[in-house]
C-alpha cells in the first residue's frame, strides 16, 4: 500500500463549543500540489498548524510522511517546509543574509551553494544583495518559499501564499509552485481562498467549508460532475429540430432538455455513465448527430454554489 505524504482520519479541532475543523479526511500523495480551498474562517490555517504539530488536535488522526506530529514534532518540522501566511524577515538584512540565518538555525554547514541555487529557483538571484526590507511583497513571499527550502523539506505548506501580492508577483508565485512539484519532486500543501489560484496550480483540490470537506477531486473532475453525477450536454442534431427534441426525450435517461443557442441544440441533463449510451441511441433511432458536447461547469460556480466569496473582489483572473 502506497502511504499517503500527508494522511488524516477524523481530524477534529473544538474551541470550546466551536468546531473549527470537523471530522477532516486528508490523503495528499507525494510529488502532488494539493489545493485547499476554502473562504476566510474555514479552518485551513488550523489544519495546517495540526500537521505541522503546533496546535493540538481535540480528536483524530494524522500522518506526515508517516510520522505522528504530535509524537514527533521535531522530525515533522524538519522535512516540511512551511510559509505562514504572515511571513517575516530582518529587514536590514540581505535576502541573501537572512537565507544563511535560517541555514545557521538548521545547523547546516557550507550552505553558501545552496543559498545561491534557492535565490536562483526562486527568482531572487539579481536582489539576493538587496536589503530585504526593499522588496516588494511578491518577492519576500518568495523569499518565503526559499526560506522554507533551506532545510531541504519533501514537502511544502504554503498558507495563502499570494495575499497581498501584485497580480505579476502572483503569476510568479503560481509558477514557482509548479516549477517545485514538477522538478524537484516537492509535495505542496496550498491553503487559499483564491479559486483562481488553486484551478491554475493545484493537481486536487478540496472544498473546504466550515471545517469540512464538502468535495474533492481534480479541478475537472470537481467542475464536470455534481455530487449526483449528472452532467450537463449540448446535443446538435440535424433535420427537423422538433424531430431531435422528440428523439432525446424518447431515450428516457436525459432530463432538464431546453433548446440550445444554434438551431437544432439541446440542451439537457443526464448521468456521466449514459452520456455513450445516449449517443448510439439516439444514432440507431436515426437521428442526424452532428456534434454532442459536455458543458462543464466551471468550478467557480460549484464553489459558488457551497458559499459566496466574500473576497471575489480580490480575485486576480490569472
Ligand atoms: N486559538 C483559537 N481560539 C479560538 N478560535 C480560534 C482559534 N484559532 C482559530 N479560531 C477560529 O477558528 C476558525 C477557523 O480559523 P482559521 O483556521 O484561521 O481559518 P482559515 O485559515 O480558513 O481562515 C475561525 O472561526 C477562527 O476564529
Ligand atoms: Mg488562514
Amino acid at each position: 500500500m502506497a502511504a499517503s505524504t500527508i494522511r488524516s482520519r477524523k481530524l477534529t479541532k473544538t474551541y470550546g463549543e466551536h468546531t473549527v475543523v470537523d471530522r477532516l479526511d486528508l490523503d495528499i500523495d507525494a510529488g502532488e500540489v494539493f489545493g485547499l480551498l476554502g473562504p476566510n474562517g474555514a479552518g485551513k490555517t488550523t489544519t495546517i498548524l495540526m500537521l505541522l504539530g503546533l496546535v493540538e488536535p481535540s480528536k483524530g488522526k494524522i500522518e506526515v510522511l508517516g510520522l505522528d506530529p504530535r509524537w514527533h514534532p521535531l522530525e515533522v518540522k524538519r522535512n516540511v517546509g512551511y510559509l505562514p501566511d504572515a511571513v517575516g524577515f530582518y529587514d536590514p538584512m540581505t535576502g541573501r543574509e537572512n537565507l544563511r540565518f535560517t541555514a545557521r538555525l538548521n545547523g547546516l554547514e557550507d550552505f553558501e551553494d545552496l543559498i545561491s541555487s534557492l535565490l536562483e529557483l526562486v527568482g531572487l538571484a539579481e536582489a539576493a544583495d538587496q536589503p530585504a526590507g526593499e522588496y516588494s511583497r511578491g518577492m519576500k513571499q518568495r523569499l518565503g518559499v526559499a526560506d522554507a527550502l533551506v532545510k531541504g523539506p519533501s514537502v511544502l505548506i504554503l498558507d495563502e501564499p499570494t495575499t497581498a501580492i501584485d497580480p505579476e508577483g502572483v503569476v510568479e508565485m503560481l509558477a514557482l509552485i509548479q516549477r517545485l512539484a514538477k522538478e524537484e519532486g516537492v509535495t505542496v500543501l496550498l491553503a487559499s481562498h483564491l479559486l483562481h489560484q488553486v484551478q491554475t496550480v493545484c493537481d486536487r483540490v478540496a472544498i473546504f467549508v466550515r471545517g469540512k470537506v464538502v468535495a474533492q477531486g481534480t479541478p475537472h473532475e470537481l467542475a464536470a460532475v455534481d455530487k449526483s453525477g449528472n452532467i450537463r450536454v449540448e446535443f446538435r442534431l440535424g433535420g427537423e429540430p422538433s424531430k431531435g427534441r422528440a428523439a432525446l426525450e424518447a431515450l428516457g435517461t436525459v432530463s432538464g432538455i431546453t433548446a440550445g443557442r444554434a438551431p437544432g441544440s439541446w440542451v439537457a441533463d443526464l448521468h456521466s455513465e449514459s452520456l455513450a449510451p445516449a449517443v448510439s441511441g439516439l444514432v440507431s433511432k436515426g437521428a442526424d448527430v452532428i456534434g454532442v458536447h459536455r458543458l462543464d461547469e466551471d468550478l467557480e460556480s460549484i464553489y459558488r454554489r457551497y458559499f459566496e466569496i466574500e473576497e471575489a473582489e480580490e480575485e486576480v483572473p490569472v
